[in-house]
């Protein structure tokens, strides 16, 4: 097992931000996971059609803004010209596509982690992704504040070409937790496993313990019914609902 940074993996993560309180990926989006008490956040990154690499989770821009069309077909100008927070509520009205950089810029200023996910959507290039985004990466945050995740191997395995375990802590992103895991993880030094956590098995969360690998589940929006997961060794849940989370931790025994 080689040595990873010394990460002190929170028990909740704020899915895009704090989704269920704001618009996904966006500057406001992370500003109220820090005001809710977090100080972790999964963000998604790929790039737009001018290379320029922006917060941002779905092929294209119809769901989350007041436009439409694939995000490779944007550049930089157009991409500012959306309004990315009216379609959450008018409160939200004016909000615009983050950029790396400047969420790079915000995570720092709140003094935050994140898990930021590789998002390698259909027909998109994985290695030009990673390599448009890995130096601002390395750059901009603390190995003790980084985890890079994608369920895209070619994508982790350029990952791991910039900077060796020690540095960089990569996450396997899974659906159902595949036979191959233990090889996958091997091979690209990871630090952590993320399964879909309705589809992760008993056997399985003790295996990825007992070898080593932290364990962060995604989507968990209902806090009872993810309660028995605790004891499996789970160390972070990604979830929507960190204010319903965190009330609900709060008010278990201890
Ligand atoms: O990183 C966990 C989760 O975000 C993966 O799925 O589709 O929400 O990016 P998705
Ligand atoms: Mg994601």
């Amino acid at each position: 097992m080689p040595t990873h940074p010394a990460i002190a993996l929170p028990r909740l993560i704020a899915h895009r931000g704090f989704s269920a309180a704001a618009p996904e990926n966006t500057l406001t989006a992370v500003t109220a996971a820090k005001e809710a008490g977090v100080d972790w956040v999964e963000l998604d990154v790929q790039l737009l059609g001018d290379g320029t690499p922006v917060i941002w989770h779905d092929a294209d821009v119809a769901r989350c803004s007041d436009g439409h069309g694939l995000l490779s077909g944007l550049n930089w100008e157009k991409a500012q010209g959306l309004d990315v927070g009216r379609w959450f509520g008018d409160a939200f009205s004016g909000e615009r596509m983050a950029s790396l950089d400047d969420m790079l810029a915000l995570l720092d200023r709140l003094d935050m982690g994140v898990n930021m996910e590789i998002k390698v959507n259909k027909g998109r290039d994985p290695i030009a992704l990673v390599d448009a985004v890995m130096p601002a990466l390395l750059d901009g945050l603390a190995p003790e504040r980084l985890i890079v995740s994608s369920f895209d191997t070619a994508a982790l395995r350029r990952c791991r070409e910039f900077a060796p375990a020690e540095r960089l802590a990569l996450g396997a992103l899974y659906g159902a937790v595949p036979a191959t895991w233990r090889s996958d993880c091997e091979a690209l030094d990871v630090f952590s496993v993320h399964p879909h956590w309705p589809r992760l098995k008993r056997t399985q969360a003790d295996a990825i313990r007992r070898d080593g690998y932290a364990l962060l589940c995604y989507t968990a929006n209902d806090p009872s019914a993810f309660h028995s997961r605790w004891a499996w060794g789970i160390d972070s849940a990604i979830t929507d609902e960190v204010a319903v989370f965190a009330r609900y931790l709060d008010n278990q025994p201890t």
